[in-house]
């Protein structure tokens, strides 16, 4: 079995011979098998046994051929060892019966230590690198999109217990960066040294944040887990959603990599980031529900934009929803491979 390692050829600017492809959500609803597995056991059920684990975090790679795994796990993962009682519900998301609202609530939350917290995701992890012939891609929840839910109890649409705190009590809000923030860098080289071989950060809901606000309750956290995984021997990539009006200030991070929502176009996020990142995106999802020429011409839009500079991941702009059809995600992954492959023949 030979690797494929393009994922991370690309990121970092050397020759490939195609475009490497992988997709938020790859493991999920959309799937037939994935459906059978979750009649039986729920989602953490799923993360406490590492064998299925792996398994299901592989069947993507087997489906479509995409170019790199993601741990299948949750953002909530790592929260529930801190003390916080999450649940992930169906159709809603997740769900915390003791939502922080107060210093000593935040006070109250562990360090993680993930050798004894997390035994069954690093197992996973293990067994996964042994298994894949693509790199395995680990990934945290970014600090503000975390304390959403922990704030506000569950999903939200505009945030007004967690701008709340952030607006009326900084001092609250910063100790509960902070705790997340420590979380996050001892999970990440956790997942690292057992095996993964780039993160994610996900901060699907930072774009509910005004450039200043972003700037001045959230910056400097993002700034010190990224300077503190500088070292890191695995790339790291910064994904959030409506964040066209953030981008300039992430480029100031020690990240390799800019996960870039649908609403922009790749050429506008280069002219705000630059040529020093690679660029991750940025397909809107929905595009899998239409005809298979329009698909198409979407997706060789993207990949034109995405080579005209070294640096390019394939992906959406954000995650994988249950009514994709399977077949639409194997023909897209197909495509973006001959099509790049056939762009890159001509240069
Ligand atoms: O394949 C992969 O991408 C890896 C697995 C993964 C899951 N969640 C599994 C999951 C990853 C990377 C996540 C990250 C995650 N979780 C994010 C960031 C990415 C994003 O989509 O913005 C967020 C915000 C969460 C929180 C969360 N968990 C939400 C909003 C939901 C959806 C609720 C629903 O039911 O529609 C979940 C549940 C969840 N996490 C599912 C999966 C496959 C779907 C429900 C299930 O299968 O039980």
């Amino acid at each position: 079995m030979t690797f494929n390692d393009t994922f991370l050829r690309s990121i970092r600017k050397e020759s490939i011979d195609h475009v490497p492809v992988w997709y938020m959500r790859q493991a999920g609803r959309y799937q037939a098998d994935y459906r059978k597995i979750k009649e039986k056991y729920s989602l953490m059920q799923i993360c406490e046994i590492p064998d299925l684990c792996a398994e299901v975090t592989l069947s993507p790679v087997r489906q479509h051929n995409v170019d790199a795994a993601i741990l299948y796990s949750d953002i909530m993962v790592p929260v529930k060892p801190l003390g916080v009682n999450v649940d992930i519900v169906a159709g809603i998301g997740p769900v915390i019966d003791n939502p922080i609202r107060s210093l000593a609530d935040v006070q109250a939350l562990r360090p993680l230590e993930p050798e004894n917290d997390l035994p069954a995701t690093l197992e996973t992890i293990r067994i996964l690198k042994n298994e894949l012939n693509v790199p395995l891609i680990g990934f945290a929840g970014a600090p503000f999109t975390l304390a959403s839910y922990m704030v506000e109890g569950g999903p939200s649409r505009e945030y007004h217990k967690t701008k709340k705190m952030m607006y009326s009590e900084p001092k609250l809000w910063q100790a509960l960066m902070d705790k997340l923030g420590d979380m996050i860098i001892t999970y990440m080289k956790a997942q690292v040294a057992h095996g993964c071989s780039a993160i994610q950060i996900f901060d699907s809901w930072i774009g509910a944040l005004s450039h200043d606000d972003y700037r001045r309750y959230v910056f400097p956290t993002m700034k010190r887990i990224f300077s503190e995984l500088k070292d890191l021997n695995a790339p790291k990539i910064y994904f959030g959603a409506n964040t066209s009006h953030l981008l300039d200030q992430w480029t100031e991070l020690d990240i390799e990599v800019v996960g870039v929502d649908w609403r922009v176009s790749l050429d506008h996020a280069r002219s705000i980031v630059g040529d020093k990142f690679a660029l991750q995106g940025n397909l809107d999802p929905v595009y899998l529900l239409a005809p298979y020429d329009v698909l198409e011409a979407e997706a060789a839009k993207i990949i034109d934009q995405g080579l005209k500079q070294p640096g390019f991941v394939f992906n959406l702009g954000h995650g994988l929803f249950p009514d994709v059809p399977e077949a639409a995600v194997t023909h897209l992954t197909q495509f973006i491979h001959d099509y790049s492959k056939r762009r890159l023949s001509e240069r």
